[in-house]
């Protein structure tokens, strides 16, 4: 998605935002500019290029000491240069950068073309360039004149304004799109992710939704839209630049799959209760007596995030004995859905950010619903407005990919099975088991990075493949998915989850040798259902791969990706991390750019 910077300050803005905009490009985009205050003007260069190339077209810059800078990734119009952020008013005195969709753009475009202006681009975002210009008539500030133009705009924004004739003061304001503030000394900075921050300051400050800021080097004042203060002190992200640093990996996927025994790690830290057999769930603000009272647990999340809800769902079934399950918040969010004042609902998300579980949580909250957010970014819309729930401390995470995030949630959705089981009716001696199964996970997750490489030698061999099926049977079926999910996006091969039972009512019959199916096979109750399955698929030719930590019959299956034992409740997020190397192996060969897959963002702050 779209990436937002700004700064103003002492020191020369040019490379600070650049390097900023840089800090951003994991997000993806399509096109990229800068505005800089010049000789009484703004100097705007922008271009559909990547930023190594518009540092190229900026070159050392102007001697400017403030300006905004954009990565943008198209919504209302192509990417082209003219349609690339910052865009201007006809008279060129303001500029804006936008991140966000307005939802009432034809509306203003007409409007405002009726009164006389010539739209230069297709972007909805030059409205509000127009806007706000026709409000500085009148108005005594620049944050007057930005108040009077959202007035006029409905939809999401994030948003920086900058005046001609105000260089050394910035506009900002928020309305579901993320906006942070960065508070140095003597300067002041604005990002919409901290990514583009930490290298910096650590001091930021989250703007709310239907906040406005007005920044100044050595100041900053924000309010509502209505211009009530809202005064708010700066807090300090536990974040810093080496976390957005590649540290000798040649991609940030790569990095962030290694980090996973450190990730879980830290999302275990003083949560496992021994004593007690239980785990321990401070962020949720529900006693035991709450707890009880859940009456049914669903979890809503998009791509990889609602897998690791249909991974936390089984986990809640099974050890809590509670019914669960998981939806896309995508389709909860528009399919008018029944509240239920017993249900526990948990919304999960990487970045918090994600347009459609914010969404899904406000709709939920509006109903009455009791929501708690499992999310890895602290101070997130999503965090934020459910008040309460689970850190998922994997640490920034960068590739489009999600690896460590998704572990981290299956893992905590592990934690909150084990606690809802333990008020229940499960026992001391399975909760220990349970205990004793987290606790070694790590090391177990160390042990399957360890072989890589095998993994690597079999994605080599299955390279050229048009397609691919995943297969897993009931507690392995989310893995399945989040397998394919995995594939897909980083290769481009086709991928396709299916439940080991549902091949034969369909998807057979498009087995042949061209398509092989990666089967997961844990070594569980249902080990000689899997083998069946592998049996129906090798009488059609099929190759599989097993990814398995079970005795298999010799020459059963074409290639096997071993995985040690867990506890067999823990195995489908044991045995997402083969999946993970295995497509990230193939699309290395394939040559893909594996952080930056195309068409994808890394967080989906639209609709
Ligand atoms: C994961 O690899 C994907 N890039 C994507 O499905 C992602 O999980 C989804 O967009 C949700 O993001 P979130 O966790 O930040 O809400």
């Amino acid at each position: 998605m779209c990436g937002i910077v700004g700064y103003v300050g002492g020191r020369k803005a040019t490379p600070i935002l650049l390097e900023g905009l840089h800090r951003l490009e994991y997000r993806g985009y399509d096109s990229a500019g800068i505005a800089v205050p010049h000789r009484s003007r703004l100097k705007v260069t922008k271009a559909a290029v990547r930023v190594g190339e518009l540092r190229d077209l900026v070159g050392d810059g102007l001697p400017a000491t403030s300006g905004i800078a954009h990565t943008r990734w198209a919504t209302h119009g192509e990417p082209t240069d003219v349609n690339a952020h910052p865009q201007q008013d006809t008279s060129k005195r303001i500029a804006v950068v936008h991140n966000g969709i307005l939802e009432n753009a034809d509306e203003l475009r007409a409007r405002l073309t009726a009164d006389g202006v010539t739209f230069a681009s297709d972007t909805d975002t030059e409205a509000i360039a127009h806007l706000v210009a026709a409000a500085l008539d009148g108005a005594e500030t620049l944050e007057q004149a930005v108040r009077t133009a959202l007035q006029d705009v409905e939809g999401a924004y994030g948003i920086v304004v900058m005046d001609a004739t105000r260089p050394g003061e910035l506009v900002v304001a928020r309305n579901g799109s993320p906006i942070v503030l960065g508070v140095g000394d003597g300067e002041m900075f604005v990002a919409s992710d901290v990514a583009a921050l930490v290298r910096y300051t650590q001091s930021v400050v989250y703007l709310d939704d239907g906040e406005l800021a007005t920044l100044t080097a050595d100041d900053y004042r924000t309010s509502t839209l209505q211009a009530r203060s809202t005064a708010k002190s700066p807090t300090t992200v536990d974040v810093d630049d080496t976390d957005f640093q590649l540290d000798g990996y040649d991609n940030f996927m790569h990095k962030e799959m290694h980090e996973q025994p450190d990730a879980i790690r830290r999302a275990l830290l003083g949560r496992l209760d021994e004593r007690f057999a239980t785990a321990r769930l401070g962020g949720i603000n529900l006693d035991a007596r709450a707890l009880r009272a859940v009456r049914s647990v669903k979890f809503l999340g998009c791509g990889s995030a609602y897998y690791a809800g249909q991974i936390g769902a089984n986990l809640v079934e099974e050890l809590a004995r509670l019914p669960a399950d998981a939806e896309p918040a995508s389709e909860f969010r528009y399919r008018n859905p029944v509240i239920d004042g017993d249900t526990l609902y948990v919304a999960v998300s990487q970045s918090g950010e994600t347009a459609d579980t914010l969404a899904a949580v406000r709709e939920l909250q509006r109903k009455g619903g009791q929501v708690i957010g499992v999310v890895n970014v602290v101070g997130s819309a999503i965090a934020r407005e459910c008040g309460h729930g689970v850190l998922l401390h994997s640490g920034p995470e960068v590739s489009v990919a999600s690896t460590k995030a998704v572990t981290s949630m299956s893992f905590s959705f592990a934690l909150l099975a084990l606690l809802l089981g333990r008020v229940r009716d499960l026992s001391v001696a399975n909760g220990t088991r349970i205990v004793q199964g987290l606790a070694t996970l790590p090391d177990l997750i160390s042990d399957v990075l360890a072989t890589e490489d095998e993994i690597a030698k079999v994605a080599d061999r299955f390279r050229d493949a048009r397609g691919m099926f995943f297969i897993g049977r009931v507690r392995c079926w989310p893995a399945a998915r989040e397998g394919a999910q995995k594939l897909k996006e980083i290769s481009y091969v086709h991928a396709e989850a299916y439940q080991a039972s549902e091949l034969k009512h369909g998807p057979l019959a498009l087995i042949d040798e061209t398509m092989p199916s990666v089967v997961l096979v844990p070594d569980d109750e249902l080990l000689a259902k899997n083998i069946g399955t592998i049996e129906q698929i090798k009488a059609r030719g099929g190759p599989v791969i097993a990814v398995t930590n079970a005795e298999l019959p010799h020459g059963l299956v074409d290639a096997e990706i071993r995985v040690p034992h867990a506890t067999r409740e823990l195995d489908p997020i044991l045995l997402t991390i083969p999946l993970q190397l295995f497509a990230y192996h193939l699309a290395l060969r394939l040559g893909r750019d594996i952080d930056k897959p195309r068409n994808l963002a890394k967080s989906v702050t639209v609709e």
